[in-house]
């Protein structure tokens, strides 16, 4: 079923396309207005250390966001040390140019099963283990607290496919829900401001995952996790069906927390799977703006209480993790709002319209 939002993104997506993808026809050449004051929710970007050391970033930062995401520095694999040592000296670089910049910060992220794994080793005696997480999740949380509008206390616990649970060091410790409500009980203790946040991908992209991740909320929360928010990290697979994106955000919402769109991209490159691509580029513009459009007009629509907010994971092209050659190395894609100038893609006009009700109208 084509919804009205896909079909009515075609005309939209196509003169976007004729505006960028013709020879001679630049993308406009005025820098695009400010996020924050397009967006009716709270709008954040990532920023690294080496990112603050860039003005053109830092400008561009300055005049878009209302709250930054650390992009790695709060994480183990930046914070952690041999012998259980801390390190947060990249990431008070980070949060103390937000609080200098009068920006809210996002704290990403306390446990995640893709990192500490090298200091909480197998070996490691239960004691042990279970004394050092419990120390270092106070004392992270307990470091910046007061200053962290929000943590992702624990990030991207479901299994891949969606069906059930990461086993990591964490949970063959400490159980498959027991690190996650443990990690959540201390975090609340070391900061009882901060809204937790449980984040995961591909919520919108794989249903089953979606469905799982949402089961899984309710099921701690009925253990006593004290989960304030729900972290959808919204790495749109554009090539999905309509619908998919707009049904999770209905999903989530109806657990009645606020729900953040923690780590928006919409990558025009396909990511592996063999198959050749034949998409032109104005069918590869045409997705980005349907789905897009599709998520901002899905959570543009929730309660003002259920907006935490709209983070996108880079803030500019050029800024993403999935263009640098250590990770994705999509040089030429443009999976964010924003050109290499702070000049609107073609998927920004699409959360304009849905931010002004425009959308479908
Ligand atoms: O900047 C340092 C450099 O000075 C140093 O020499 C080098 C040595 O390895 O490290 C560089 O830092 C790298 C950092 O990105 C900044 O580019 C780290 O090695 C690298 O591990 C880190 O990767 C981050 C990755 O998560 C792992 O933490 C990416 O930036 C970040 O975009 C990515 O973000 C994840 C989210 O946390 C979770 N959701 C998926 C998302 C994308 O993978």
């Amino acid at each position: 079923m084509i919804s009205r939002r896909s079909v009515l993104a075609t005309p939209l997506a196509l003169a976007a396309c004729d505006r960028f993808a013709q020879a001679g026809t630049a993308p406009p050449a005025t820098e695009a207005t400010p996020l924050k004051d397009v967006i009716p929710c709270p709008f954040g970007a990532t920023a690294n250390s080496a990112q603050l050391e860039d003005a053109a970033f830092v400008t561009a930062m300055l005049r878009h966001v209302d709250q930054v995401t650390p992009e790695w520095e709060l994480k183990m694999e930046r914070t952690l040390q041999a012998g259980f040592g801390t390190d947060f000296s990249a990431a008070d670089r980070v949060v103390d140019w937000a609080r200098d910049q009068d920006l809210a910060v996002h704290g990403h992220t306390l446990i995640w099963y893709s990192q500490g794994a090298e200091v909480f080793h197998d070996d490691l005696d239960r004691r042990t283990f279970t004394r050092e997480f419990d120390r270092y999740v106070r004392e992270t949380a307990g470091r910046y607290c007061g200053r962290m509008r929000g943590w992702d206390v624990v990030n991207e616990p479901v299994a891949e496919d969606g069906e059930g649970l990461r086993d990591c060091h964490w949970s063959r410790v400490l159980g498959v829900e027991g690190y996650i409500v443990r990690a959540f009980e201390l975090a609340r203790e070391a900061d009882p401001d901060a809204v937790l946040f449980l984040n995961e991908y591909n919520l919108e992209n794989i249903p089953a995952k979606g469905a799982t991740f949402l089961k899984l909320v309710e099921k701690l929360k009925g253990m006593g996790a004290p989960i304030d928010g729900i972290g959808t990290q919204s790495h749109l697979n554009i090539e999905i069906p309509a619908g998919r994106i707009s049904g999770f955000i209905r999903d989530a919402a109806s657990l009645g927390l606020p729900i953040h769109v923690s780590e928006l991209d919409f990558p025009r490159t396909r990511d592996g799977g063999g198959m050749p691509d034949l998409r032109t580029p104005a069918q590869k513009t045409a997705q980005q703006v349907a789905r897009v459009g599709e998520l901002a007009e899905a959570y543009f629509a929730l309660p003002e209480r259920q907006r935490y907010g709209l983070t996108t994971w880079g803030l500019r092209d050029p800024d993403s993790w999935l263009l640098r050659p250590e990770h994705k190395n999509w040089a030429d894609d443009h999976p964010l709002l924003l050109d290499v100038e702070g000049r609107a893609n073609p998927a920004y006009q699409a959360v304009v319209d849905a931010a002004t009700g425009r959308a479908g109208s």
